[in-house]
Formats: structure tokens, sequence, C-alpha cells
């Protein structure tokens, strides 16, 4: 019997098929959470963590960060830009380690050598929930979304072009990539809110982050 069964019973990383140009990668970024964290972090330094308002006026319960291009919203709704409009800065540039894991992901996925100019970091405290939606403000829906998950684990909700369309439930931990594009690319997404929990790297929390072409 060996001891490592005990030490860490996670299972190898493994990919699955969720939907045509849907995969996830379980387990993919698992041994770089303390680099990813530290990216953030420098991000969020930067940019701190902020509760956007929607189009419809409520206040969602998912803080955001972004970085390369971020969005600025209107009472048109949100867009890119370069800057944030409320500080006039530049968005910090994305992490090196953050445009080499989107790359790679992209690869893994079978979609070939990507490179995103925009990163959104959300950050899910216990409770917080992010309802569907489409990711629809990008102008380039050629390119995948790569979204990788640190700290407590969440349920995706994946499902189809109408909101109406049945979503599938993809459990989420720490350390897994998910990618889609091509005929998913416009699916409608979220995730349910997040349970209670204490992740031993990242705290009470849940923290997604997209990577996309959005310019
Ligand atoms: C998103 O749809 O932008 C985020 C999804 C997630 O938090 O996993
Ligand atoms: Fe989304």
């Amino acid at each position: 019997m060996t001891m490592d069964l005990f030490e860490d019973a996670l299972p190898p990383p493994w990919h699955e098929q969720i939907a045509p140009g849907a995969v996830v990668l379980h387990g993919f970024v698992r041994d770089h959470g303390p680099e990813l964290l530290a990216a953030v972090n420098s991000v969020v330094a930067q940019v701190p963590w902020r509760h956007m308002i929607t189009p419809g006026g409520y206040r969602m319960s998912v803080a955001m960060s972004w970085c390369g291009n971020g969005w600025t919203s209107d009472n048109r709704g949100y867009r890119y830009s370069d800057r944030d409009t409320r500080t006039g800065k530049p968005w910090p540039p994305i992490p090196e380690i953050l445009m080499a894991l989107a790359d790679e992901a992209a690869v893994q996925a079978g979609f070939g050598h990507y490179v995103p100019d925009s990163c959104l970091m959300n950050r899910y405290d216990p409770g917080s929930k992010l309802s569907l939606h489409q990711d629809k403000d990008e102008n380039d829906f050629g390119a995948p979304i790569v979204s990788v998950s640190l700290g407590l684990p969440a349920v995706f909700q994946f499902g189809g072009l109408q909101r109406g369309d049945r979503a599938r439930r993809v459990p989420l931990a720490h350390g897994d990539v998910v990618v889609w594009g091509g005929p998913s690319r416009l699916n409608y997404h979220g995730i349910l809110p997040v349970k209670e929990g204490y992740h031993s790297l990242v705290g009470p929390h849940r923290i997604n982050i997209t990577l996309r072409k959005a310019l």
C-alpha cells in the first residue's frame, strides 16, 4: 500500500466534454495555485474588487476586477475598453502566467493557439452566484473563453443557446479550467450559489478568472 494515496486523494487530471465545443480540463492548473493567486492579487492591488450594478439596477453578488481590457458600464449596458473610466487609467496588463495558461488550455481543448486581450476576475463569497447569461459583449466570437476556478468548489451550469434550454450542472473544483467556443461560444452559463467553506490557499472564497478576446 502506498502512502501517497492518503496524502492526496485527488483523481489524476482528466478532460470532460460537456457540449460540442465545451471541455472541462479537470485539475489542469491544480499545481499552480500559489502563482495564480499571486497574479490575481497583483491585479486586485491595482484594480480593487468592485460590485457592479447591472443595467437593470441590481448590485451583483460577485465582486470583479480586470486586466487587459475591462468593462465599462453605462446606461447602454456593458462594453469593453482599454482603460478604466472610473480612474482614467489603463487596466493592468494580463500577467504572463495567465497568457501562458490560456494558450495551453485552448490548445488542449482543440482550439489551437490563443492570445486573449481581456481578463475578468470574479470573487465569489459564500452565497454569491452568477445567473444564467451569455458572454456576448466581445467583438470576436470566433475565439474561445478560458475560465479558471480557484478556491471553494462551485456548480457551473452550462445550457444552450436559449435561456430556457436545459442546463447541465458541472461541479468545478480548485484548479479546473473550462474552455468553450465554436458551437458553444454563446451558450448560456452561470454559477449556483457558492456554499460556505474554507479553502487552504484561497480562504472563504471562490475565484474565477476568465480570459477572452474582446476587442
Ligand atoms: C463567467 O461566466 O464569467 C464566470 C463563470 C465562473 O465563475 O465560473
Ligand atoms: Fe460568463
